[in-house]
């Protein structure tokens, strides 16, 4: 599959099928990973890629504190409520998942149940939980860019060779959790974590493609000659 293919087609994958995922393809896809760009080449990123029970134990911790109302825990700032453009565009995709699903508006237990899905990381067989260099907190938020291109690329390469994923925002809400289940040492700070796995077809949420506004509403352009060339003067 060539770039262009896959930066197109890519779509978040939230079912999985139980086939295995070898070590092997994983360690393929994070060394291209590791290959991002970073601000002065600090490389800030670690991966700590978990599945079967110690992956089963976060999921647990997860959805037994979600469910008992423990307040979400982060380490990194919360984006709290979108408004605008953004909730709108969140509100987007969330009707275009429901109606592929057959959840009605309101279905409250259908709704809850893919809540807490998102809670267990779509019962994916592997997350790759994604941390950065603590030490980089003070330098303002360019790790979390630079820990961020690294996961796209992750994500791109897994979609490359067929695997699905979705970054998963839900499946760190409860950091602590992670941080012990996986034993992460107190020098990385949790961004995020990515459920991958083979996707399942028969899963409709996994046909979403979400919409994208045109090129020319997202990029402008300055200074390029009559015939739409970008040139050096002087
Ligand atoms: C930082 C981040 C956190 C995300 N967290 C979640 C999540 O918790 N649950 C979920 O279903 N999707 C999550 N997503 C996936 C987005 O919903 C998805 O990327 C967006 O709707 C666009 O759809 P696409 O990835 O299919 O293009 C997250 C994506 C990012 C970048």
């Amino acid at each position: 599959m060539d770039l262009d293919e896959a930066m197109q087609e890519r779509r978040s994958i939230r079912g999985f099928t139980d086939d295995p995922v070898s070590r092997e393809l994983l360690e393929e896809i994070l060394t291209l990973a590791n290959h991002a760009p970073s601000s002065m080449n600090t490389q800030p990123w670690h991966f700590h890629v978990l599945t079967g029970e110690v992956l089963e134990n976060v999921r647990k911790g997860n959805t037994e504190r979600m469910l008992g109302g423990v307040p979400p825990s982060r380490e990194i700032p919360a984006h709290g409520k979108y408004e605008g453009v953004h909730r709108d565009r969140q509100v987007e995709i969330a009707k275009q998942l429901f109606a592929a699903m057959g959840i009605e508006r309101h279905d409250a237990e259908r709704r809850q149940d893919w809540v807490m899905r998102g809670f267990r990381q779509f019962d994916a067989p592997v997350s790759v939980v994604v941390t950065y260099d603590r030490a980089l907190n003070d330098h303002g938020p360019v790790a979390i860019f630079d820990a961020g291109a690294a996961t796209y690329g992750l994500v791109l390469a897994a979609w490359s060779r067929g695997l699905g994923a979705v970054i998963n925002g839900q499946g760190i809400m409860q950091s602590p959790v992670v941080r012990e289940c996986a034993d992460i040492p107190e020098d990385q700070v949790i961004l995020t974590c990515v459920a991958l796995g083979w996707p399942d077809a028969t899963f409709e949420a996994n046909a979403v493609k979400s919409l994208r506004r045109e090129t020319g509403e997202v990029a402008t352009f300055q200074g390029f000659d009559e015939a739409g060339q970008g040139r050096r003067t002087g």
